[in-house]
């Protein structure tokens, strides 16, 4: 859950450039983000996030049963920018957003905004509703190019922030040896007895309820050789992109030139028009 790096991690991009929620959502995914090329100050635009899966996948829940798939994302914007405010969300956009809330990563860091969990059936793709910041009144941006990251996730994590591993993974052999014995639980689950070839001691490994088995009693297998399929459907993955804070007077000059150049160009073809009437006229035949 986005709350998990929240809580653990300070800054949601480590220094490599690895989005941390990488730390837990181990499977990779494609995700993909839309941001318009270049935004004017102090306005409102949209940036779109894609998390796109099968929507006909179940995923393992933490009960062992199967269900939907949830998703959920962070957006990580420049200094200045941050959430559109209410109040200037157009209906239009209000409508692609849904009923979707984001959160600051933090009070003091408005510029990265996280979502979810939230239902991918219905959010694979997320519209966060933005707000370009004003140089004119924010001494600290500039109208430079700048970049977004974003880090998008569809299914359960594989390991909880206090290590363990949730049961949506796979379990692997803590022993070399032979399996002794397997115990299915009553709520679900394995206990698997591994006697250890290299000492004769049992080793018990405990499987969840979530994960299928893949060994059998009496079966000879090596350290580390997984015991479990791997249920896990989902993924997570990171993208970036690129906009350009826009200055509206560069425009403007840049269209006046424009104009210029189309009118000089008029203007040498009128004059060349007029010179051929004088060649015309000073003609002798
Ligand atoms: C579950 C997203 C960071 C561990 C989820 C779910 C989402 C999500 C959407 C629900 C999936 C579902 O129900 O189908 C994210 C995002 C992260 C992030 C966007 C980064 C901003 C982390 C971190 C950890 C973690 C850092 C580990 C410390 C888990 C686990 C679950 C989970 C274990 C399953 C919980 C359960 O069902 O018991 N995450 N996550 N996640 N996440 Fe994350």
């Amino acid at each position: 859950y986005p709350i998990f790096a929240q809580q653990g991690f300070e800054n949601p991009r480590e220094a490599t450039g690895r989005i941390v929620c990488a730390n837990c959502h181990l499977a990779n995914k494609p995700v993909d983000i839309e941001v318009p090329q270049a935004v004017l100050p102090d306005t409102v635009f949209e940036a779109v996030v894609k998390i796109p899966y099968d929507m006909q996948l179940k995923q393992v829940l933490a009960n062992g049963k199967r269900g939907a798939l949830n998703v959920g994302a962070v957006l990580i914007l420049p200094e200045g920018f941050e959430l559109a405010p209410p109040d200037r969300i157009s209906p239009e956009m209000k409508e692609k957003i849904g009923k979707l809330s984001f959160q600051p990563y933090r009070p003091t860091k408005k510029n990265i905004l996280v979502i979810g969990p939230v239902p991918g059936q219905k959010y694979s793709e997320i519209t966060f509703p933005l707000l370009s910041p004003d140089p004119s009144t924010n001494k600290d941006v500039h109208f430079l190019k700048y970049p977004i990251y974003v880090g998008g996730n569809r299914g359960r994590g594989q390991i909880y922030p206090d290590g363990n591993k949730s049961n949506n993974t796979v379990y692997n052999a803590t022993a070399a040896g032979v399996v002794n014995k397997i115990i299915r639980k009553a709520k679900g689950g394995y206990e698997i007895t591994i006697t250890d070839a290299s000492n004769g001691r049992e080793v018990v490994d405990i499987i969840p309820p979530g994960p299928e088995l893949r060994v059998s009693e009496g079966q000879s297998i090596k350290l580390d050789q997984p015991l479990t399929s791997n249920p896990n459907v989902g993924g997570f993955g990171q993208a970036d992109a690129e906009i350009v804070l826009q200055d509206p007077l560069r425009v403007q000059v840049l269209l006046l030139f424009l104009t210029s150049v189309v009118l000089a160009q008029i203007f040498l073809v009128l004059k060349k028009k007029q010179f051929e009437k004088v060649q015309l006229s000073e003609m002798n035949f």
